[in-house]
C-alpha cells in the first residue's frame, strides 16, 4: 500500500504552524500523531491540553534519521544496533536524556523516548523541520489511536491535518527501554520482542510500565470481550436478547492495520457487545491482544471529559503543622487508595508467599491475565511457580498459570478462572477442599458462574466478576 502525499501547500502550511508552536495532525506508518516542536515549551502543553492526557506523561520525540539521537540522548551501542536494522520504523528506544530535552517530553523524567518513523510525510516534515517532533497518537486520552486522517478530525476537530492515507501498520511502536544494564520492553508493537532480542539479546522483566499504557486504554465506548470462539458466543449473547458485533481476526498485518478502524466502526454501531478474535500470531499479534485486552478493560464506560491544561506537577507542598486540638468532627471521607506499583511494604505484607495470583485454565492466547500480574512481581524477585512452560519467561507473567489448583504448593491472593461454565462447581468444591483460601476469585464477564459464586462467597471468598479485575483486588496483587 502506497501513502498519500500530502499537495506541497499543505506541507508547508504544516511546516509554519509548527514553526509557530501549534500542533499539526502527522501521518505516520504505525497510527497519526499530534505533532508539536519537541523542543518547545509552549507547544508541547498543546499537546497536552488538545489530548486531555495527564502532563506527567512522558512523549515519544520523533527524529529524521539515527544521526539526530546524540544530540538529545545518551548513545548505546544497543540502541545503535537496534537504529541500524529497525529505523525508519514501529520501534521507539528509551534511552538517558541529554540536558536539553524538556521536562514537558520527558515529564520530569531523567530519559527520553526516540523514534524514527517511516511515513515519507512524516520523514519529509522532520526533515524541512528540522528539528525533532514530539507526538503523541491523535486521540483524546484513553481512547483508540487514530489510523487516518479523517479519524484524527473526529477525535480533534481544529487541529490541521495532513493526511498520508491509512496507516500501514496499524498499531503503536514497540517501546524498549535501554536506559538500564538489561533491555525490557515496555509496550508490544510493530516491531516483535524477538525481532528486536534477535538484535541485543534477551529482554529482561521491566522495572517500570511504561507510564500512561494503563489497562484502560484504547477504549470504545461498547463493551468489549476477547473471544475464541465469536460465533458461539455471539449466538448465547443474542439468546439472552443483546446486539453484538464481532472483530475478526486474522492475516496478522491485516488485522493490525484494520484494528483500530473496525473499533472505531463498530463502536458507531450500538450494539451492547463486541467479541474481538484475538489473533494467533507469535508477532504482530502480541501488540494487537494487547491493544484488544486494554479495550477490553475499559469498554462500556464514557470516557471521562478531557480535564483542563495544567502546567507540570508542582514539588509536593510540606506536610502541615500539626493541628491544634478541637471539637470533634464528622470522620474525613477515606483517603484515596495507594498508588498501584508502588505501595511495596503492603504488597510484601499480603503476599507472605512469591504468588499472589493463581490463573487456573490460561493458556497461550488468553492475554488478560497479564495485565493484573505485572513485571512488578518479577522486579521484586517473586518468582512464579507452576508457570505452564508455554508462558514461562513472559516478562509481565508474574503469576502462577496452572491447570488444576492442586498444583499449587502454597496461598494465593486471588484466583482467575478461565474455564467453562460447567467446570465452575466443581472447581469451587476442589477450591473449598485446599487448606488454603484465597482473598477473592475472579471469572470474566459473561461466565454464567452463578452456582459456584454462590458456593464461593457463604465460605467468605470474594467474587469478582467484570470485565476487569476490581482494583482492590488487583492492588492486591500488585497490578
Ligand atoms: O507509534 C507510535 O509510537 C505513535 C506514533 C505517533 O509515533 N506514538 C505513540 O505515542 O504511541 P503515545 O504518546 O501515544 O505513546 C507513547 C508511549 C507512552 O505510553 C509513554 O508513556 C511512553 O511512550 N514513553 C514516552 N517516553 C517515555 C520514557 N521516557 N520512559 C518510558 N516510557 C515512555
Ligand atoms: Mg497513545
Amino acid at each position: 500500500m502506497s501513502p498519500t502525499l500530502p499537495e506541497p501547500a499543505a506541507m508547508s502550511r504544516a511546516l509554519m504552524l509548527l514553526q509557530a508552536g501549534q500542533l499539526v495532525g502527522l501521518p505516520t506508518e504505525t497510527v497519526y500523531g499530534l505533532a508539536a516542536d519537541g523542543l518547545n515549551p509552549f507547544a508541547l502543553r498543546q499537546i497536552f491540553a488538545a489530548k486531555g492526557r495527564p502532563v506527567d506523561h512522558p512523549l515519544i520525540l520523533h527524529l529524521g534519521d539515527a544521526a539526530w539521537l546524540p544530540r538529545y540522548a545518551e548513545p548505546d551501542p544497543r540502541a545503535e544496533a537496534l537504529a541500524a536494522a529497525l529505523w525508519p520504523g514501529p520501534l521507539t528506544i528509551v534511552l538517558r536524556r541529554k540536558p536539553g530535552v524538556p521536562d514537558e517530553v520527558t515529564g520530569g523524567r531523567e530519559t527520553v523516548a526516540l523514534r524514527v518513523p517511516a511515513h515519507p510525510v512524516a520523514q519529509a516534515l522532520l526533515w524541512a523541520f528540522g528539528r525533532p517532533l514530539a507526538a503523541p497518537s491523535a486521540n483524546r486520552f484513553g481512547r483508540v489511536s487514530p489510523t487516518t486522517a479523517e479519524h484524527v478530525r473526529e477525535e480533534l476537530p481544529g487541529v490541521f491535518v495532513l493526511d498520508g492515507g491509512p496507516a500501514v501498520v496499524g498499531v503503536e511502536s514497540s517501546i524498549v527501554d535501554l536506559s538500564g544494564p538489561v533491555p525490557a520492553l515496555l509496550r508490544p508493537g510493530g516491531v516483535s520482542a524477538e525481532a528486536i532480542a534477535a538484535i541485543i539479546g534477551p529482554l529482561g522483566a521491566s522495572q517500570t510500565v511504561a507510564p500512561g499504557t494503563l489497562p484502560g486504554h484504547y477504549a470504545p465506548r461498547t463493551a468489549l470481550r476477547l473471544s475464541h470462539t465469536p460465533d458461539a458466543e455471539a449466538e448465547v449473547a443474542r439468546a439472552q436478547g443483546l446486539t453484538v458485533a464481532i472483530l475478526r481476526a486474522g492475516e496478522p498485518q491485516d488485522h493490525a492495520r484494520r484494528l483500530y478502524a473496525e473499533l472505531r466502526r463498530l463502536d458507531a454501531l450500538g450494539v451492547d457487545l463486541l467479541l474481538a478474535e484475538p489473533s494467533a500470531d507469535a508477532a504482530l499479534g502480541v501488540a494487537i491482544n494487547d491493544r484488544l485486552s486494554r479495550a477490553a478493560c475499559s469498554g462500556g464506560h464514557p470516557p471521562p471529559p478531557p480535564p483542563p491544561a495544567a502546567p507540570p506537577p508542582p514539588p509536593p507542598p510540606p506536610p502541615p503543622p500539626p493541628a491544634p486540638p478541637r471539637r470533634p468532627r464528622p470522620a474525613p471521607p477515606p483517603p484515596p487508595p495507594p498508588p498501584i506499583l508502588t505501595d511495596d511494604a503492603a504488597l510484601r505484607a499480603i503476599l507472605q508467599t512469591p504468588v499472589s495470583l493463581a490463573v487456573l485454565g490460561a493458556k497461550e492466547g488468553d492475554w488478560e491475565p497479564a495485565f493484573y500480574v505485572p513485571a512488578y512481581l518479577h522486579a521484586r524477585g517473586w518468582q512464579p511457580i507452576g508457570v505452564n512452560p508455554k508462558l514461562a519467561g513472559r516478562p509481565w507473567l508474574g503469576a502462577a498459570a496452572v491447570a488444576s489448583l492442586a498444583e499449587l504448593p502454597a496461598p494465593v491472593v486471588g484466583v482467575e478462572i478461565f474455564r467453562r461454565p460447567d467446570q465452575l462447581p466443581a472447581i469451587a468444591e476442589e477450591l473449598l477442599a485446599l487448606p488454603w483460601r484465597p482473598k477473592f476469585v475472579w471469572f470474566q464477564l459473561g461466565i454464567r458462574h452463578d452456582l459456584a459464586a454462590a458456593r464461593l462467597s457463604d465460605a467468605g471468598i470474594d467474587v469478582v466478576q467484570s470485565r476487569c479485575m476490581m482494583p482492590e483486588h488487583r492492588r492486591l496483587i500488585g497490578g
